[in-house]
């Protein structure tokens, strides 16, 4: 448990507690790979921001823990399906789901992740709140989509790669910001503000995410590093590199996206090293957590307000 997630403890063991009540199946196999995958743990950082906002905002009812579980079921369900399109083999310091039972159980119980969450939307009967999530939904998969176009192709450029880590990342932290303040009753303003909280959050999130690509360490992490080279994946530090970089540097970058092979990483972590380009990542997600903690102004001191707080500044000084 991060410092952060002491404020909201109470909370957070019923929603621990819905997760396990909710991924009920009467086939065994949907449930042994959601616990195997939930009981690895992660951050929980998307539902601990649905506990903090609504309760920052006065929200004094219990439908904040149906809420929370079901975005860290969207999370759960989005990464079933990312380790199958990345190929990835480890997470939360296990072998992946993919890696453990084959592509189509993890895509199937992807699916079935999905599913329950859209069943426990249609519970809370609230039309503002089903609508943010499943736009929300159809933006990652989205996201998703043009990252998979992406792949390979060294002209893919900033502003490209902005897009795609918004609809991929952002906008979950978005919704599970946004829905919160929805369920709490704050006005227009104050929901846009949390909204946009979520917003920068979840770009500085995925900002420092591909910077860990590159220069994390595996046990800390609890997954490898180099996935998104192997994938041929134009991530801001080899944009960064491919336009700022010496002409060798440029060049090694340009033909290990084209030919999706991490055989070089080692050179490659020392080009985008040498030439700023992790710096430059890292400046980029800092900009972002500070513009995403001056979206809580309005919100009056309290100690949710702080968390919300500790969190962005976590989003970037974070190696887990
Ligand atoms: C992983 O998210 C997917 C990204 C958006 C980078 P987290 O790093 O929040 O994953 P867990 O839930 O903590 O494992
Ligand atoms: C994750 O992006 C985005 C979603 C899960 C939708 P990554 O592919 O970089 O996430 P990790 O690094 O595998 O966790
Ligand atoms: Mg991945
Ligand atoms: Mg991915
Ligand atoms: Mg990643």
């Amino acid at each position: 448990m991060l410092p952060f997630h002491r404020v909201a403890a109470e909370d957070f063991a019923a929603v621990n507690q819905r997760i396990l009540d909710q991924l009920h199946s009467d086939v065994p196999l949907v449930e042994n790979i959601g616990h195997y995958l939930v009981e690895a743990g992660g951050k929980r950082l998307r539902p601990l921001l649905v506990l903090l906002c609504a309760r920052a905002c006065g929200y004094k009812g219990e439908s904040h823990i149906d809420l929370a579980t079901i975005i860290e079921f969207i999370h759960t369900a989005t990464l079933l399906h990312d380790d199958v399109v990345d190929t990835s083999d480890m997470r939360r310091g296990r072998l992946t789901a993919n890696a453990k039972w084959g592509n189509a159980p993890s895509v199937l119980v992807g699916d079935f992740l999905y599913s329950r969450a859209f069943q426990m939307m249609v519970a809370l009967r609230d039309m503002d709140i089903m609508a943010i999530l499943s736009d929300t939904t159809n933006t990652i998969a989205e996201g998703e989509v043009q990252q998979l176009v992406n792949a390979g192709d060294p002209a893919v450029g900033e502003d490209n790669y902005f897009t795609v880590i918004h609809k991929k990342t952002g906008a979950l932290f978005e919704a599970a910001c946004e829905t919160a303040a929805v369920m709490a009753n704050c006005t227009n303003g104050e929901q846009t503000a949390l909204k946009l909280y979520g917003r920068h959050l979840g770009l500085a999130f995925q900002l420092v995410d591909d910077a860990l690509d590159y220069r994390g360490n595996p046990e800390e992490l609890g997954k490898n590093v180099g996935d998104d080279l192997a994938e041929g994946k134009p991530t801001l530090p080899l944009i960064y590199t491919m336009a700022n970089g010496s002409k060798d540097q440029a060049q090694l970058v340009k033909e290990a996206i084209e030919q999706r092979s991490a055989e070089k990483l080692s050179e490659i972590v020392d080009a985008i090293e040498a030439c700023g380009a992790l710096d430059y990542t890292m400046e980029r997600a800092r900009a972002a957590v500070n513009n995403a903690k001056e979206q809580l102004e309005f919100l009056p001191n309290c100690e949710q307000k702080l968390a919300l707080q500790q969190l962005a500044s976590f989003a970037v000084e974070r190696s887990v």
